[in-house]
Parts: C-alpha cells; sequence; structure tokens
C-alpha cells in the first residue's frame, strides 16, 4: 500500500500563543468534555483506519499536548491510552509510522518525557525494526518564542531528546516569513546549520491565515501592522528562492514537501463536531491547502491553478506557487 498517513487533530487547544497563529481564539480553551470525546473520536477512527487497512501513518496533532493542555487527569489518562494504541500499532507492525507534535517552549515537558519514554519501552530498537517514530516541532524567527527563555528551552529539548531517544526522528516546520527571508538572506539564519545543530528535518510552508469581514488584500497589510514582517515582500522572496536553489537546493524541495505531509486531516473543534480533510496528494503544487482549515472544495483556486492563499505577498498580488515552479523549473 501506498503512504496513507491520517492525522488527528485531537484538540486545538495550545498555550503557547503564537502572534500568527491560524487557529486564532480556539487555542484558548477547549472545555474537558470535548477533549475527551476528541480523544475517543481518535481512538475509535484510528482503530477503523488501520484495522481496515486504510491508514498505515498516524500523526497526532493539536493545538498542543504537553504544555499544561493535558493537566486534568482524566483527560491525560485517556491520552495516554490512545498513545497506547498507536506504538502497539507500530509494534505488531500494522503502522509503519507514528507522527506526534510538541511545542517544546514551556516547561520541563515531563508528560512528553513519559510519552517517549513509554514508546522505548513498547517499541524497542524501533529504527533497526524500520518502525518510524516523528517527533514534530516548529521553529519561526518571529511571534513563535515569545522570550530568550522559551527559545532556550525549545533548543534544551531538542538537543536532550535527540541525545536520549536515538530512535526518535525529528521534525521542524518553518513558516516562510518576510523576517525569515531576511535573516536568510543576511547569513542570519542557515537552514542546513540549524538542521545539524538540533538533529532535525525541516519542512517549509507558505504564511497564511483567515480574515473575517476583511477582503484578503486589506486582511495581509492589517496582519502584518500588529505580527511584524510575517507576509512576504517578492523582491527579497524571488531572491531567497534562488539563493536556496543555487546554495541549497536539498532545502528549497523542503517547500511544501509531500514526504513530510500527512494525506489528510481529521479536525476538532471547540463545540465537539469535527471534519475531515483530504489532500491531493498527486499534485501538490497545484490545489493543496497550506491551510488545514480550508477544506480543499471550500478553496478559492485562482486563474493560475493555484488557491488564493498561495498569494502571500504584501506588496502585490502575484502568486508564490508560481514563483516557486519558476525557480524550480517545474513548468
Ligand atoms: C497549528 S500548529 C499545531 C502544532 C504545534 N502547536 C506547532 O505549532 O507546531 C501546526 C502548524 O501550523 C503552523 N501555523 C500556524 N499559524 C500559521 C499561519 N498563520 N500561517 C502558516 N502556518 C501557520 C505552525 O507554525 C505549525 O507548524
Ligand atoms: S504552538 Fe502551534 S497551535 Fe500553539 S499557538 Fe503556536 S502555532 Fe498555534
Amino acid at each position: 500500500m501506498s503512504r496513507n498517513v491520517i492525522q488527528y487533530e485531537v484538540w486545538k487547544e495550545c498555550h503557547n500563543r503564537c502572534t500568527f497563529c491560524f487557529l486564532a481564539e480556539d487555542t484558548i480553551y477547549t472545555p474537558k468534555e470535548v477533549k475527551l470525546s476528541g480523544i475517543q473520536n481518535a481512538i475509535d477512527q484510528i482503530k477503523h483506519d488501520v484495522e481496515t487497512g486504510v491508514a498505515n501513518g498516524v500523526a497526532l496533532i493539536g493545538g498542543d499536548f504537553w504544555q499544561g493542555e493535558m493537566a486534568d487527569e482524566e483527560v491525560r489518562t485517556r491520552f495516554f491510552e490512545l498513545l497506547k494504541l498507536c506504538y502497539g500499532y507500530l509494534r505488531d507492525k500494522k503502522l509503519n509510522a507514528m507522527w506526534l507534535t510538541a511545542t517544546l517552549t514551556i516547561g520541563d515537558q515531563h508528560d512528553l518525557y513519559e510519552a517517549l519514554d513509554l514508546f522505548e519501552e513498547m517499541v524497542p530498537n524501533a529504527i533497526e525494526n524500520e518502525r518510524y517514530m516523528w517527533l514534530c516541532t516548529s521553529y519561526d524567527t518571529i511571534g513563535r518564542f515569545h522570550t530568550p527563555k522559551m527559545l532556550e528551552t525549545w533548543e534544551y529539548h531538542m538537543k536532550n531528546i535527540g541525545e536520549k531517544y536515538p530512535n526518535i526522528h525529528k521534525n521542524s516546520s518553518l513558516i516562510i516569513t518576510n523576517d525569515l527571508v531576511k535573516k536568510t538572506l543576511s547569513g542570519e539564519f542557515d537552514f542546513v546549520k540549524f538542521e545539524k545543530e538540533f538533529g532535525t528535518e525541516i519542512y517549509m510552508k507558505t504564511p497564511s491565515h483567515h480574515f473575517d469581514n476583511m477582503d484578503w488584500k486589506e486582511g495581509k497589510k492589517k496582519f502584518n501592522e500588529m505580527v511584524g514582517d510575517f507576509f512576504l515582500e517578492r523582491t527579497p522572496t524571488i531572491e531567497f528562492l534562488q539563493k536556496l536553489n543555487e546554495t541549497q537546493p536539498r532545502i528549497l524541495e523542503k517547500i511544501m514537501n509531500n514526504e513530510l505531509r500527512a494525506n489528510s486531516l481529521v479536525g476538532h473543534s471547540n463545540k465537539g463536531d469535527f471534519d475531515l480533510m483530504i489532500r491531493d496528494q498527486k499534485d501538490i503544487h497545484k490545489n493543496i491547502s497550506s491551510n488545514p482549515y480550508d477544506a480543499i472544495e471550500k478553496a478559492q483556486i485562482e486563474d493560475c491553478g493555484h488557491e488564493k492563499q498561495y498569494q502571500c505577498y504584501i506588496d502585490c498580488e502575484k502568486c508564490f506557487m508560481c514563483d516557486l515552479q519558476r525557480i524550480f523549473k517545474i513548468l
């Protein structure tokens, strides 16, 4: 069977408060009963999807799980039952891969370490046995690490997890913000050094958001006024893409890379309902959504064949995906 990773967004609650987060207010609080039903729904669906052979990879995503979102003992106990279910499928080779998200910026992350210990215990020698466990985190140069301490905490856990759990792979997702573009062009940020220092693969996605009661062009401008250098200026962005193409082409391929994307997402809302979004894996540069909360059917496709949200420049309405394809020489 070809790779089919299903991502289960168990809840949206997250205490990190990234200024740009597209989950917006939904990160603030999820009632206990909704968390419990999110877990139960994930358990039922994973059982179904694995037992019927629909899924060979499972991803658990938030919000976040490890920074106080599981403070309630019953929620924590049920979440660990969900983990045990997934680890058992990995051990029994009913699943090839599992992805677990972690934000890693606050506190000692004791629940996460317990979850990783449990993985080692239930799925020993994972790499030797071709069982793939990915710890998926994110890194951004603006909006994510609100204090130097939060960045230090992330760096500490990345290195510590690397030392303690050599059988666990790490992936870091970066938003291509205008700030990241500038820092890469000036040499302040270097993708290859970053990968080496933190023992991580990388994945990159474009900046996006929902703007209620505001058109897209206006929304991007207002958003940058609030959040900082987020949406992109086209000239430095093209320079950035060209620089990567010339000096680190392997890194350029990490932008919207299929290999690091789940095939579908089951999302849970704070009201307790859920929806399923299927991503088109055949032609990732044509009509996929970088914002999982816009289902493909709802997405607005522009004349160029890409979604409206790829018009993520602040100074014009050109399409980032078209620029990327030109530089990649896909067309
Ligand atoms: C919603 S978060 C959930 C997982 C985890 N809390 C994290 O941040 O990695 C999933 C991904 O969405 C990205 N994201 C959030 N807001 C975004 C935005 N406005 N534009 C593009 N990506 C965004 C985050 O950086 C992260 O990589
Ligand atoms: S850590 Fe992830 S879910 Fe939490 S606020 Fe930041 S982007 Fe949103």
